[in-house]
């Protein structure tokens, strides 16, 4: 067998287009674009690119993107001001500070002074617990871009079996809750699951987020599975890979991301709806 492969590249810009035209909706209702506001403290190289990228992508759709940089030593107290400040701006419908933050800084305090009516990262506690119990509220973006590609498949997740390779906070287990309510039966995996392979190779679904280069296998792999490589890894020759040795995986699964391609360009993509969903439900909550 030969994969299909799932191209997060595309389906990002055929969404990108829904999220511009609704953009374009909310200007004409509110007389304003929807604004996306974020936080950058520091200078991580990486984390210079994806706050760019954040803020070009909204401009692209029609959105108000705006980065606040604060400088590396900045105080915690400082960041909270600032973080308080943007909850109290109307012009501010989705809020985020990116991660990682400088040691001196609690993250969990951070993200709990965000507004969970802002959070378009999904991170805040209040949003999480929604998620967990069902309820609408705002989902993080990488597994609901997640989601949106499984869809491509016409994958039955009903009673499907799903493992996930990592538990993070940002995927692993928000991408557990979204699947389980779609009715799959879900498998979270970690550094200790006793015989990983074994676990791996029970999948109809398989999604990995584990952040090591190439660590799923081919022959981990169910014949005809769904495999979502969420890892961006750089190799020595600075070759872009996943989590997924792609190439004996491809042998195996009946369709795949590519890296880069797949699940990159739709967490971008997700925190534009993300952005709009906010803005319109704060607004419907003002009227
Ligand atoms: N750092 C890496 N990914 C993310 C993300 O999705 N949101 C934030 N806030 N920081 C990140």
């Amino acid at each position: 067998m030969v994969a299909r492969l799932i191209d997060g590249k595309a389906l990002a810009a055929q969404l990108r287009a829904g999220v511009a035209e609704d953009a374009a909706r909310f200007r004409e209702r509110h007389h304003r674009a929807a604004g996306l506001h974020v936080v950058l403290v520091g200078e991580d190289p990486a984390s210079v690119i994806y706050t760019r990228n954040k803020e070009k992508a909204a401009a692209k759709v029609g959105i108000a993107g705006q980065l606040h940089r604060l400088p590396e030593d900045v105080s915690e107290a400082a960041l909270l001001e600032q973080v308080g400040a943007l909850n109290a701006d109307d012009a501010v419908d989705g809020l985020l500070v990116q991660l990682p933050l400088p040691d001196h800084i609690d993250p969990n305090r951070v993200v709990d002074a965000i507004s969970p009516s802002k959070d378009v990262d999904g991170f805040h506690p209040m949003n999480t617990g929604l998620l967990s119990t069902g309820r609408p509220g705002l989902v993080a973006c990488t597994p609901r871009g997640i989601m949106h590609l499984i869809a491509q498949t016409g994958l039955d997740l009903k009673g499907a079996r799903a493992v996930i390779v990592g538990r993070s906070n940002i995927v692993g287990k928000p991408m557990a809750q979204l699947l389980l309510a779609q009715h799959a039966t879900v498998t979270l995996c970690h550094s200790r699951t006793r015989d990983l392979p074994a676990v791996c190779r029970d999948a109809d679904l398989l999604v990995v987020a584990v952040g090591q280069a190439q660590m799923v296998k081919g022959d981990w792999i169910k014949p005809g599975a769904v495999v979502i490589d969420v890892g961006t890894n750089r190799l020595e020759g600075r070759k872009l890979v996943g989590d997924v040795d792609t190439e004996s995986a491809k042998e195996h699964a009946g369709w795949i991301t590519p890296v880069p391609g797949g699940v990159g360009p739709m967490t971008i993509t997700c925190l534009l709806e993300n952005t709009l969903i906010a803005a319109r439900r704060r607004l419907a909550d003002l009227d």
